[in-house]
């Protein structure tokens, strides 16, 4: 019988607390994608909301309450012990320091106790290969479009561990590009899907805004202009109407704004994915983050990919964003792969700012 690995896998970057169990064949080049027993999520959002974004410190403390009984809640879905779990993967980075420290600790705090290897994931990574644990898993090699809430960026990928950067933004990244102009709208955060749901009654083709780096003859992003340009719109408006604020203007007008934000921001991502598959020759798009979960995105994407013969993988729609499972994923891939080894020696360190290409 193949001997199986049980990958506890810990998310804490941010302000989601994820905790997930991933079971996998512990044959290295074994090519059978890991199978996801259980996982638990708690978003801080709602802690956060107050604030209009994080704030690192209470995510860090509400990390510390959650990551134990999300660890329990887990171990009994997936009807498995404590001293069942061969090895603790946690994320490394990037991310918040403090916060990237609580799942680190209590990962090696678990592996010196259990006497079992940790492994230290790089968040990205796990994003970029969360779609493997989807119904209709990607085969390598493709290109990846990463768009997160911190990072937005084209990879070339060639396996587990093999990633070429072929362009990102080169300031905000998509979701911050969401999240910042739904700030503007009055929306509260993160503001991304908000804007989402409101673009969806809105006219795409309402504003002019600008396609900031379409033309730039290269795979770079910037979304830094465009939440500018949402601004002046949006005063514009508040102006020629006489309103008190943004949310004071008749819904249709707010809503056509949010369309023509999402509409400027998605055609920027499609047709640079674009530019990269004809780029690299590749015939397969792997979109990642949570970015990857806008609707619209997926449209868009589909129908360019359709017509040139692409196939598309998207995460499952909940594991788009920030979870436990692409953690305990991404470990079970690189073991696997033979690209890392769990360690013993439980000196964690974390990686705040960590690029993937480096990895
Ligand atoms: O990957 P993620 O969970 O966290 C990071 O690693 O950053 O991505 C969060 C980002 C936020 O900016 C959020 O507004 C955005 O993903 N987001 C969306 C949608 N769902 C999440 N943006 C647009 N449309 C959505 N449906
Ligand atoms: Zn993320």
């Amino acid at each position: 019988m193949v001997k199986k690995l049980l990958i506890l896998g810990i998310e804490s970057s941010c302000d989601e607390t994820g905790v997930a169990l991933v079971q996998c064949e512990a044959a290295s080049g074994s090519e059978q994608v890991p199978a996801l027993l259980a996982h638990a999520l708690y978003s801080q959002i709602a802690m956060h909301q107050a604030f209009g974004g994080v704030v690192p410190e209470l995510a860090s403390r509400d990390h510390i309450r959650r990551v134990l009984p999300l660890t329990q809640e887990v171990l009994a879905n997936a009807d498995c012990r404590l001293a069942d779990i061969d090895v603790v993967a946690y994320t490394r980075g990037p991310g918040l320091a403090g916060a990237l420290l609580v799942g680190a600790g209590v990962a090696c705090a678990l592996g010196a106790a259990l006497g079992k290897p940790v492994l230290g994931v790089h968040h990205l990574e796990g994003h970029l290969l969360s779609p493997f644990l989807s119904a209709d898993p990607p085969q390598f090699p493709f290109v990846a479009l990463l768009v997160s809430g911190g990072h937005t960026q084209l990879m070339r990928v060639d396996g587990v561990g093999r990633y070429v950067l072929l362009g990102e933004s080169i300031d905000d990244a998509a979701g911050e590009a969401f999240d910042k102009s739904a700030k503007l709208m009055g929306l509260a955060y993160p503001g991304g899907p908000l804007l989402a749901r409101m673009a969806q009654e809105g006219n795409p083709k309402a504003y002019a805004l600008p396609r900031p780096l379409l033309h730039s003859g290269n795979l770079d992003f910037s979304f830094a202009g465009l939440k500018t340009a949402v601004l002046v719109q949006s005063q514009k408006m508040v102006a020629a109407a006489g309103a008190s604020n943004f949310e004071a203007l008749p819904r249709v007008q707010q809503c056509d704004l949010a369309a023509s934000t999402q509409a400027a921001i998605v055609e920027v991502l499609v047709r640079k994915s674009m530019t990269a598959l004809k780029e690299t020759g590749l015939t397969r798009l792997v979109v990642a983050g949570g970015v990857g979960a806008n609707r619209q995105l997926r449209l868009q994407l589909n129908e360019a990919c359709a017509k040139r013969n692409i196939r598309v993988h998207y995460p499952e729609l909940h594991l788009c964003t920030d979870n436990g499972a692409m953690i305990a994923l991404a470990a079970a891939m690189r073991l696997q792969s033979g690209c890392q080894q769990g360690v013993e020696n439980y000196a964690f360190d974390v990686k705040p700012r960590w690029p993937l290409q480096t990895l």
